[in-house]
């Protein structure tokens, strides 16, 4: 019988055991052994699928994988140790000397970190393009560009990009599209419907969703995602099996606790967007939300996160944290746990002013990332501490 999405996510799983157990076991090993001399020589030859060693696939792994693939509508995937190593192996698995990436400019300061140090190195250039002004982005195209690679929502601003405009584009110009889907989670969004090749994940944050564990997820069509397979077999950031099962568990629940961060964050976005101390405040889902249409066009929902400028610039950002009693001063997002980040002292701290406004972090802008405690609560602490 064919299944809803979520249903079939939450039956897709490895093989029973012989002790036929109902949850998935953990397959905490680095290797695994063979029968015989010529069982093991058709494994290395890649003659089957066998398992070889965890760098390369493990079952627990495999299992977080599938579940992924069914989320997002994607054919395979590859886990990775984190968000950053799914990003780093998307871009070296496809780009080289000579080549040049397409990148919005607003995305996560860690990936602006890989492609404006660490990507030229390997002779790979780069051009970013403004998330609001799409008419930019063609021009923008050169002939040695392969990739196009977007955040949407993007962090910690909460732009959106057009995924249907720009996926178009890279049609048209024969380039791999990249989404970082991390924000939205694919509860929220589905960037396949819109073209992209390739969909990445932070699992660290909303798939864990209880602060728990690193884990990233790279997935696209068996050709690509081979590709990356191949990369990452040699140079190792194969996600550990424990992270891999927790994470596994935690997908079960994704769509029941994206429901409640996603109604909270609405409803903090409704109550607090008039309050005197702020300027002006984003969430995707507000028709104030300078991309409302975008928002509706390719978001199931306006996702937990929501962000807003105090209007006393960096002073009263320090003071809003210091003057928080129940919301967490983290550096984490999409946890139980409602978290406050105010990113011109802290993340983007070391950066210049104009630096930060170049990627649209203004002195007073605060992200909140709605955990699953009572609403009034997390309304009552930020209200107080405004
Ligand atoms: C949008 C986005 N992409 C990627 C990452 C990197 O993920 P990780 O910390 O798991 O390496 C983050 C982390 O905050 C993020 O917010």
């Amino acid at each position: 019988m064919p299944l809803h999405r979520i249903s079939k996510l939450i039956r897709t799983r490895i093989k029973q055991t012989e002790e036929m157990e109902h949850s998935s076991p953990l397959f905490l090993t680095s290797s695994f052994s063979f029968d015989n001399a010529e069982e093991m020589r058709a494994a290395f030859a890649d003659e089957n699928d066998d398992n070889i060693y965890s760098r390369f696939s493990n079952p627990s792994i495999q299992e977080f994988t599938d579940r992924m693939c069914v989320l997002e509508g994607m054919e395979s995937g590859f886990a990775t140790a984190s968000g950053m190593s799914a990003v780093f192996a998307s871009f070296l698995t496809f780009l080289k000397k000579g080549d040049h990436l397409l990148s919005c400019r607003s995305i996560f300061g860690s990936t602006h970190s890989v492609i404006t140090k660490i990507l030229p190195k390997y002779g790979i250039d780069h051009s970013y393009t403004p998330a609001g002004d799409l008419s930019k982005w063609e021009e923008a195209i050169q002939p040695n560009t392969r990739m196009i690679f977007v955040e949407t929502p993007t962090n910690p601003g909460l732009d959106l990009i057009d995924l249907e405009v720009v996926g178009k584009l890279a049609k048209k110009h024969n380039l791999i599209f990249c989404v970082d889907n991390c924000f939205a989670t694919p509860i929220g969004q589905l960037p396949a419907k819109f073209g992209a090749d390739l969909v990445i994940h932070s699992a660290t944050k909303w798939l864990d969703g209880q602060g728990r564990v690193l884990g990233g997820v790279v997935l696209g069509s068996k050709k690509l995602i081979h590709d990356i397979y191949l990369f990452c077999r040699s140079t190792g950031p194969a996600l550990s099996p424990f992270n891999a099962w927790i994470l596994s568990r935690s997908l079960e629940t994704l769509e029941v606790r994206m429901e409640r961060h996603t109604s909270n964050a609405f409803y903090l976005a409704q109550q607090l967007e008039k309050h005197p101390a702020i300027s002006w405040l984003k969430y995707p889902f507000l028709e104030s939300h300078p991309q409302y249409a975008i928002a509706r066009k390719q978001m199931i929902n306006g996702g937990g996160l929501l962000c807003f400028e105090l209007k006393g610039g960096l002073e009263s950002g320090r003071k809003f944290l210091d003057n928080l009693k129940m919301l967490s001063r983290t550096a984490n997002l999409g946890d139980t746990r409602s978290i406050a980040s105010h990113p011109a002292s802290t993340t983007h701290g070391k950066l210049s002013e104009e630096e930060r406004m170049s990627v649209n972090i203004t002195p007073g802008l605060i992200r909140i990332s709605a955990g699953l405690e009572h609403r009034e609560d997390i309304l009552e602490d930020i209200v107080q501490a405004l």
